[in-house]
């Protein structure tokens, strides 16, 4: 994909639903008891598989252009071949949790990404919880022979994780009593959130722990899936970065755990503004405007990104190390080595491609020192195979001095696939 440096952005625009949410609502939706219609459900390639594992299991899909109908399963059935993840971390840790409680065998794999992807950490809970994984070295191909009668148990998580809470929460449904999941720091909580909304009565003993009651059983309803943050996040760099710029995003999902990304360019000096927050399913909505500029200078203790707030940023990470390479003394980043783990080795990838465009990086076990302010270069740059990596620095060449080339930018289809589309459609001459 080439692309060139442009002047600002401008205009109105809404981006897809929200992946995270998507794929819990449709896992919800086919456990539920009577029919759900989905709205704005994710368009990324990611959701699409979560649906097409809940075909192979038996449950009744209807997707159109508007809507995702899905018919209340009255129960799963195995798959005779494997469930086939493709590129999605969260389709496979989820699904996990659900199948875990499912009395039949179930085989999980994905492509190379994916199967190159920690998978002990949802073996542990769910094994406590008497399903029986079988992985190599804890990595997919996963074969999971469920248990219909869990254990209710109590997890603490070694790792923050939105996805290992949300397999346990799933795995619970069917356990007899109370399952209490425990994080040392608190991850994305749209399970929470999304059982609530449908039915399924999660508490908070405190901010750091939740409890469910089991068994319990979701009934089906409809829902208007928020803005995918994480997709309006480009854009918000994008337009912050270009002065002149004006942008507003309907509908976008303002989760607290999800929006803290908006909150770092404001203390950057960006502006940034939301109004006509409302709520969907227990799920905070809004529309973003932003302005392009900044309008004042950064603290320096703005420009660290560490401790709590590193998992409600964590995909928005590489974005957040090229926005801060044209910030005032630039950004350093720690407490992430998480990212080593995602989609690619989101540090490495993010600490070549910046080099490659004249930042000076220093790359850490856990995060990245990224040097600013820096007229960024036109150059070659490479995707990974990671859409992330791809839309990071689609933003990054869009304020270099010269055109840039990003080799495999195809991949954004995993969370976005009309992120090229929509960017080409805001860029004002
Ligand atoms: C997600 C949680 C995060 C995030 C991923 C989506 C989710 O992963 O990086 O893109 O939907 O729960 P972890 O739970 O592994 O941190």
């Amino acid at each position: 994909m080439k692309l060139e440096p442009v002047k600002k952005i401008a205009g109105r625009i809404a981006v897809p639903g929200d992946k995270s949410i998507s794929h819990r609502v449709a896992l919800i939706a086919g456990l539920a008891m009577g029919n759900s219609e989905i709205s704005n459900f994710s368009t990324a390639l990611d959701c699409g598989s979560t649906l097409s594992c809940l075909e192979q299991l038996g449950v009744r899909i209807n997707r159109s252009e508007e809507k995702v109908r899905i018919s209340g399963s009255a129960g799963l059935k195995p798959s005779p071949a494997p469930l086939d993840c493709g590129n999605s971390g969260s389709t496979m840790r989820i699904l996990s949790g659900v199948l875990a409680a499912e009395d039949f065998i179930s085989v999980l794999t994905g492509d190379e990404s994916l199967r190159s992807r920690p998978m002990g950490r949802i073996i542990k809970p769910l094994s406590e919880m008497g399903a029986t994984i079988k992985s190599t070295d804890g990595k997919a191909p996963i074969e999971i022979c469920g248990n219909s009668s869990p254990k209710a148990i109590t997890y603490e998580l070694p790792v923050a994780s939105a996805q290992v809470k949300s397999a346990i929460l799933f795995a619970a449904l069917k356990a007899r009593g109370t399952t209490r999941v425990i994080e040392k720091v608190k991850s994305r909580d749209h399970t929470e959130r999304l059982f609530n909304g449908f039915g399924v009565n999660v508490k908070s003993d405190d901010d750091l722990s939740v409890t469910l009651d089991g068994p319990a059983r979701f009934t089906g309803g409809s829902m208007t899936v928020p803005g995918d943050i994480s997709s309006a996040a480009y854009f918000v760099a994008a337009a912050a970065l270009l002065p002149g710029s004006n942008l507003l995003i309907h509908n976008v999902g303002l989760n607290k755990t999800r929006a803290e990304y908006l909150s770092v360019l404001t203390s950057w000096g960006f502006q940034i503004s939301t109004n006509g927050q409302r709520d969907e399913r227990n799920e905070p909505v809004g529309d973003v405007r932003i302005i392009g500029g900044v309008e004042r200078g950064v603290t320096s203790a703005a420009r660290n990104l560490k401790g709590a707030s590193i998992p409600s940023l964590i995909d928005e990470l590489p974005l957040l190390a090229v926005v801060g390479s044209q910030i005032d003394g630039g950004v350093e980043i720690r407490d992430a080595a998480e990212l080593r783990h995602k989609e690619s080795d989101r540090l490495a990838c993010t600490a070549e491609n910046l080099r490659e465009m004249g930042v000076e990086v220093t790359e850490h076990n856990d995060g990245i020192t990224v040097a600013g302010p820096v007229r960024l270069r036109g150059a070659r740059l490479n995707s990974f195979g990671d859409h992330r990596i791809a839309m990071a620095f689609s933003v990054a060449a869009l304020i270099a001095d010269g055109p840039s080339e990003i080799s495999g930018a195809d991949c954004v289809d995993i969370s976005f696939p009309e992120f090229f589309t929509l960017l080409r459609s805001v860029i004002s001459a």
